[in-house]
């Protein structure tokens, strides 16, 4: 299969885009997080097609994709009052609510739960091919299953070409990290899935917000995953990642990298544009600013792929706070590292 590869500029090809979508195909796109493969949500043969395509489990639900609230009808059986204000405040944008399904969305779509997951992108691109087609698109992240999420045109086109039939181009991907996932059929709401809509945000707006344990941790091997999502292995580039954390973080990565290097064991660096000097002449790749964690996310999983592309053996990680979207970078973080984290 030849794999288009269109700009979402381009009006005749989002009427190509929606005219596979209604026919049961796959068209991957962008959205402001991260481009998602899409298929109609409603249509259980299309559905399985995503998971062929990423290679993915196929009790792991997908998010569906929606442009108008008018659309949750067909979804889900109500909207709470909490849910509805979360909705007004932050769709469109990066945030994911589950919420109970109606019975119609096929269990392909929801790997089986009672509950469906529901966004509204925030992107143009996204947002045209939703419109075009009038179908709710399941779509989860456009990559294959275990790959960093693609944040440009350029990743998909790596993962999935001849896999698909079209890819909607619409740049890079603002935000870099997935949605915030929120369930909302339980009180307190909790934080399946941190992302751009931060924990902060969200209280304002409705008070407590819980967030799950897993996010940080590995999930107990007893416990059951609220999120199917939680209990596979993520965004595992094929170095070795480690985090190293605490005051003498810097000075512990030096160390790491130089013993390493005796051992001819390639490695880069990553860390924030303000401590670049204190690494020297070492393989260095700032992934944002200090002050600007959004800017760390934007550029976390690019740099992954990066350090993939380059043939580096192992990737050395100075850790971010964890305050708002913090959280959500070092959610991704720990799990490329397979949960290794240093204290220094
Ligand atoms: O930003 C995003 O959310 C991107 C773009 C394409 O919109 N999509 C995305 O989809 O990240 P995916 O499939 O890679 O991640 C969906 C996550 C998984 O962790 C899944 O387990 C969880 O959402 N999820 C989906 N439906 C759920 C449900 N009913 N209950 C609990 N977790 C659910
Ligand atoms: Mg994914």
């Amino acid at each position: 299969m030849q794999t288009k590869w269109l700009s979402y500029k381009d009006e005749a090809a989002v009427t190509e885009a929606a005219e596979l979508l209604q026919n049961g195909e796959l068209v991957a796109f962008a959205t402001e997080t991260v481009y998602g493969l899409g298929a109609d949500a409603m249509n259980e043969s299309a559905v399985k097609k995503i998971f062929e395509a990423k290679g993915r489990p196929s009790d792991n639900p997908l998010i569906v994709h929606i442009y108008d609230q008018s659309q949750l009808d067909a979804l889900v059986q109500d909207v709470s009052a909490d849910a509805k204000r979360l909705m007004d405040a932050f769709w469109p944008g990066p945030l994911t609510i589950i919420l109970p399904k109606k019975n119609n969305v096929p269990d392909a779509t929801t790997g089986g739960l009672s509950t469906v997951a529901v966004r509204m992108p925030d992107h143009p691109a996204a947002q045209a091919i939703l419109r075009a087609s009038n179908v709710p698109v399941a779509a989860p992240s456009a990559n294959l299953s275990g790959k960093p999420s693609p944040t440009t045109a350029r990743d998909v086109f790596e993962d999935m070409n001849g896999r698909i039939p079209m890819l909607i181009d619409g740049g890079d991907c603002e935000v870099g990290v997935e949605s915030t996932v929120v369930d909302m059929t339980r009180t307190p709401a909790m934080i399946l899935r941190p992302g751009g809509v931060t924990r902060e945000m969200m209280e304002d707006v409705i008070g407590p917000v819980e967030v799950h344990e897993a996010v940080l941790a590995p999930l107990a091997s007893d416990a059951q995953a609220a999120s199917p999502g939680m209990k596979y292995k993520h965004y595992a580039p094929k170095a070795h990642v480690r985090i190293i954390t605490g005051d003498r973080a810097a000075e512990r990565i030096c160390e790491l990298y130089d013993a390493a290097k005796k051992e001819g064991i390639s490695t880069i660096i990553f860390s924030v544009s303000e401590e670049k000097e204190l690494f020297g002449d070492r393989d260095f790749y700032a992934w944002g600013d200090l002050e600007d964690v959004a800017s760390v996310a934007h550029h976390l999983f690019s740099s992954l792929r990066m350090a993939d592309e380059k043939g580096y053996d192992q990737v050395l990680c100075h850790s971010v706070d964890t305050e708002g979207v913090g959280l959500a970078v070092m959610n991704r973080l720990v799990r490329a590292a397979g949960f290794d984290i240093e204290q220094a």
